[in-house]
């Protein structure tokens, strides 16, 4: 007797197999035929295992005909070939053990469809679901995925801190890490006074670890990192987290074309392990989510073509030519919403965009400024469904034209003494971009809301579970 994984048991090559198979009943239906057909699932797969429970188990009366959805159980058997149809397998038991009953009438995950916003209010739970299965198995290739690319192509995992005294991207949208007591902060000057503090000085939680990460991609050549990262913007948008993963590749010697090179070459390799490795739950995304009957296509589209890249300058030529009304209005210098990087990605060019060579005002003072004086080395993908998923530049490695970047943008320049000793002794060109997961996971799984492909979600007015 083996213990198997329901996905292994709905393998043919297990039939003829004795198993132990421990999960959680999904539905039990009695036949008239005095047994029952148990529908099992362990998480292992999307799909479940079908357990024929014969009337003669000697707990068949008293316990197999009470198994409620949602009640753990074990059972021995015996695999056999299944003659119904979609499934090749199933499994005849010689014994159910109840482990864990799940009482009918509070359990809240009941057979019906429930809607998404009401599984948030069950986040956990809601892993028991079918999509909520999907995403974590998901979630997990795709950052399998990421750890074997970079492997593959020489680049070194790097783990930067958490808590930080710099902002990397200047917009002052950070959470403050802080011991002391609000009742009664220590002050000086009627202000509170963070010499004080744990750390001695204000601290705060990362927004990015990129300016940590630049430090070792300038002793290493190739690094990344993949950590969570913090943000208290208020945007209670479909597409902002407060706590999101985000990967961050750093190289150095790289200019921004091949940043852009390789910022494709890694979306795809996401999207093909993907269609390789997570078929079953892809198929099911494509067939019971709203709006997501094109998602292969929209896939292997993404996979079978080269990105478009063009200038912000010639994407806002192309929306202001649109004759489209937007929300929020077009302008040169204008930072770019939603509604445009999708129109740009989903109707005009029907593909990823590389949108680069943004505004300097719109950007951190890190990117390097162009010859025109107007425009830094920015570059945006742009991917149908959610718009923006990376954001990335090559870095300014002069240390005068950094210094005034930082002072245009109101920062001190000497809050980054250690950041800009990176350009002082031994500079170079250099390069990355950062990937937030979880619009990776919106991506390839089709999902409206951010809030739905991470497992615990931080926003606004909800830090629950
Ligand atoms: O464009 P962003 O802000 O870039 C950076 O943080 C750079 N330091 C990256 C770098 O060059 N190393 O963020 C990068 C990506 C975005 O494109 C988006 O996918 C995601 O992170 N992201 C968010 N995801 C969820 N919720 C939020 N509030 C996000 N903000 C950014
Ligand atoms: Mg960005």
């Amino acid at each position: 007797m083996d213990k198997i994984s329901v996905a292994d048991a709905r393998k043919a090559e297990a039939v003829g197999r004795q198993v132990r198979l421990q999960g959680w009943v999904r539905t039990r239906r009695d036949s008239k035929g005095g047994f029952s057909f148990i529908e099992l699932n362990d998480g292992s797969c999307q799909g479940n295992v079908q357990v024929v429970a014969p009337g003669e188990l000697a707990n068949y009366e008293a316990v197999v005909k009470h198994l409620h959805t949602g009640a753990s159980v074990r059972i021995d058997g015996e695999v056999k070939a299944s003659p119904a149809k979609g499934q090749s397998t199933e499994v005849l038991a010689s014994n159910v053990e109840l482990i864990g009953d799940a009482d009918s009438e509070t359990y809240q995950l009941q057979k019906k469809g429930h809607s998404f916003e009401f599984l948030r209010g069950i986040a956990h739970l809601r892993p028991r679901t079918n999509t909520f299965g999907a995403i974590a198995r998901l979630r997990h290739q795709v950052s399998m995925s990421i750890h074997q690319f970079f492997h593959e192509h020489g680049f070194y995992y790097v783990h930067t801190p958490v808590i930080t005294a710099s902002d990397c991207e200047g917009a002052g949208a950070m959470f403050r890490v802080s011991t002391i007591d609000p009742a009664e902060p220590p002050k000086v000057d009627g202000k509170v006074d963070y010499t004080k503090d744990f750390f001695g000085k204000p601290a705060y939680l990362t927004v990015s670890g990129q300016l940590q990460g630049e430090a070792f991609a300038c002793a290493l050549g190739k690094i990344y990192t993949f950590g969570p990262t913090f943000r208290a913007e208020n945007s209670n948008t479909p597409r902002h987290l407060a706590e999101f993963w985000m990967i961050e590749p750093e190289m150095a010697f790289y200019e921004l074309t091949d940043n852009m090179d390789l910022a494709e070459a890694f979306l795809k390799r996401i999207t093909s392990d993907a269609l390789k490795f997570c078929m079953e739950d892809l198929k099911f995304f494509a067939e019971k989510l709203e709006n997501n009957k094109e998602l292969f296509a929209k896939l292997e589209n993404v996979l079978n073509n080269p990105f478009k890249r063009v200038s912000y300058t010639e994407g806002v030529d192309i929306l202001l030519k649109s004759g489209k009304k937007w929300e929020y209005p077009v302008a040169w210098g204008n930072d770019l919403q939603s509604e445009h990087e999708r129109y740009l990605a989903e109707q005009h060019f029907k593909c990823p965009v590389i949108l680069y060579d943004y505004p300097r005002t719109l950007k951190p003072f890190y990117m390097k400024v162009n010859d025109d004086q107007k425009t830094v080395r920015a570059m945006d993908v742009l991917v149908p469904g959610v718009g923006e998923i990376i954001g990335g530049s090559q870095r300014e490695e002069k240390l005068d034209v950094l210094e005034s970047r930082m002072r245009e943008q109101g920062l001190e320049p000497e809050g980054y003494g250690w950041y800009l000793d990176l350009r002082r002794y031994g500079t170079v060109p250099h390069s990355g971009f950062g990937l937030g997961l979880e619009r990776t996971i919106l991506f390839l799984s089709g999902m409206a809301n951010i809030r739905d492909v991470i497992p615990f979600p931080r926003t606004p007015g909800n830090a629950e579970y």
